[in-house]
């Protein structure tokens, strides 16, 4: 039966003998399934390993700080950062359109991460003459199913993920997920001794929020939809409802505004959706119920709190017809 040491030991071995003395890379996106597959990667070969973390701007709070110190901490990973926030900012400047934004950041991304690897892969073949020859994906069962089964549902929206690499790559996979389901996963990184907030993270889109901005992204949009974001996050962590609820994106209306009315003057400004949703597989979702006095605390710190937004609206829409993302 299922035991998470003996998939971890299995994979220790397969990985040692796919890889031999070979150098390896893996992209970290902050999510559960790359920290993963790294920190096993890691515990099979140690520093024969490197990771790439491309910091793009349109993370949340705190997500560069848990991957570099605390995952670092926790499994001893060579870690490097590249920071392409302005690269970014500047290539999404002015693009209010869903899918161009998307087309964009998942170029830019892959472009960032080809930039740091052909780097990595200099400095390592300055060092021995041996070249980086493997890639880590944190591919799992479910994505394998997916992306063989064509299931026709495909285009609604154009995916990225740290995993989504051109076709070119002159790299071996190795894919230490690709029999388990997202449970499973989550076991072994608790086995392996991984940080709880990155181990139960729920899941977030590869674009970010770049795709929770409804208009145009500004620096100064991200910084007020990342204040709003960890306010709705630290209240639902809270109230304990972080297993109950499949994710809650929450959206910057940033071409929309309202008046309000706070201290003694008139205010014009922007609205935030909380969009709480129930899901077994994200395919279909429903809206989460969430108590009223939740919300209303969550409605008053946002409005208290976040500069420039003097309105919190709940979407109750299920899915179909509204997707989970806005974007
Ligand atoms: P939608 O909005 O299509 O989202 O109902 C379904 C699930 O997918 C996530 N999502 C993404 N995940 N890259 C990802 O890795 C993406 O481009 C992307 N777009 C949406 C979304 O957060 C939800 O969990």
């Amino acid at each position: 039966d299922w035991n998470s040491g003996n998939v971890i030991a299995e994979q220790v071995a397969r990985i040692r003998a796919q890889v031999g003395t070979g150098k390896v890379i893996c992209g970290l996106s902050g999510g559960v399934d790359s920290a993963v597959a790294a920190a096993l990667v890691h515990k099979a070969i140690g520093d024969q390993l490197v990771c790439v973390f491309v910091d793009h701007g349109l993370l949340r709070q705190d997500e560069r700080r848990q991957v570099e110190e605390d995952f670092v901490v926790a499994t001893g990973v060579r870690l490097v950062t590249v920071d392409v926030r302005e690269q970014f900012l500047t290539a999404l400047e002015g693009v209010s359109d869903p899918e161009t934004k998307r087309k964009i950041i998942g170029r830019e991304f892959i472009r960032s991460f080809e930039q740091a690897q052909a780097e990595l892969i200099k400095e390592a073949a300055a060092i021995d003459g041996d070249p980086i020859r493997f890639l880590v994906q944190g591919t799992l069962y479910p994505d394998v199913v997916e992306s063989g089964g064509g299931s026709g549902t495909a285009n609604i929206k154009s995916h990225h993920n740290v995993g989504g690499l051109p076709d070119d790559l002159q790299f071996e996979l190795i894919e230490p997920l690709r029999t388990l389901f997202k449970d499973e996963v989550r076991a072994i990184g608790a086995e392996l001794g991984l940080p709880a907030e990155i181990v139960q993270r729920q899941p977030f889109p590869g674009p970010g929020l770049g795709i929770r901005i409804v208009g145009s992204i500004t620096q100064d949009r991200l910084d007020l939809l990342r204040h709003a974001d960890a306010i709705v996050r630290a209240e639902l962590t809270a109230a304990g409802l972080d297993r109950e609820i499949w994710q809650c994106p929450v959206v910057l209306l940033a071409d929309v505004r309202s008046v309000g009315v706070q201290g003694d003057g008139r205010t014009y400004g922007h609205p935030i959706v909380l969009r709480p949703v129930s899901s077994e597989d994200a395919m279909t979702a429903d809206w989460t119920r969430l108590p009223y006095d939740l919300l209303a605390k969550i409605s008053n710190r946002i409005t208290n709190e976040v500069d420039g937004v003097n309105r919190v609206v709940l979407d109750v829409t299920s899915k179909p017809p509204g997707t989970i993302e806005w974007e």
